[in-house]
């Protein structure tokens, strides 16, 4: 008798469990070889897990919801590496907890911002992004530089990124609220801006 695949499609749950096992074992396929491969896994040259001010700096970031505007993954597409530079790798999101790739972009990635402008641009821009884009419809961030950090609360977050892998010191640990000391949230958001994407050199 020839195969035919009628009574597969007649029997509804042999069907579902049928589709339910060629769904997994492809899925599989795909994804589990990402968890051994040295570029998906391996940090890129130069990677180091973020300073005290940085990290404080990602929180205040996640915390203003800066991700609702801006992706921080730029894809490899011409389009993209002309305007940004180089495409983004996996290796450079290594201590991104969570990652800020992102899909919604009302204004540019900021994948490759770091060193892209001065502190003192950011600080205008944050400040009124008006003062030096005159058609932004970026938010007004004035409170960041009026709001000092506190720095004992950067100890149990650099802690938990150890306990989760992140090479921190206990000695790195322990001198993170020095680094803080005297700052605002604006220094500290700007330290992270400024370090984005610079470890791949960008084209432009
Ligand atoms: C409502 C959407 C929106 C939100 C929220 C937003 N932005 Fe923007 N952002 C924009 C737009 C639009 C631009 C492009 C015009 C400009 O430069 O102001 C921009 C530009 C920028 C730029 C310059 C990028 C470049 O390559 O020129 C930076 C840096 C930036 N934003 C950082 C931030 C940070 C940090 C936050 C959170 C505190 C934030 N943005 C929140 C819309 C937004």
């Amino acid at each position: 008798m020839k195969f035919s695949h009628d009574w597969i499609e007649r029997n509804p749950w042999l069907l579902i469990a049928l589709v339910v096992l060629v769904i997994s074992v492809g899925g599989a396929v795909e994804i589990l070889p990402l968890f051994f491969q040295k570029s998906t896994t391996e940090p890129v040259a130069g990677l180091k897990p973020y300073s005290a001010l940085r990290l404080t700096g990602r929180d205040i970031y996640i915390r203003e919801g800066c991700y609702n505007c801006h992706s921080q993954m730029v894809r490899p597409f011409r389009a993209e590496t002309e305007r940004y530079g180089h495409y983004s790798v996996a290796g450079e999101f290594v201590y991104d907890r969570p990652f800020q790739w992102g899909s919604k972009r009302t204004g540019p990635d900021l994948a490759r911002v770091g060193g892209r402008y001065s502190d003192e641009w950011h600080r205008t821009h944050l400040n009124n992004p008006r003062d030096v884009v005159p058609e932004s419809n970026m938010p007004n961030y004035p409170w960041l530089a009026k709001t000092k950090l506190d720095p004992q609360g950067v100890i149990p977050k650099m802690r938990a990124l150890q306990r989760l892998g992140h090479p921190y010191s206990d000695a790195e640990i322990a001198a993170g609220p020095e680094e803080l000391k005297d700052k605002t949230e604006e220094d500290a958001l700007i330290a992270y801006l400024q370090g984005l994407g610079t470890l791949i050199k960008s084209r432009n």
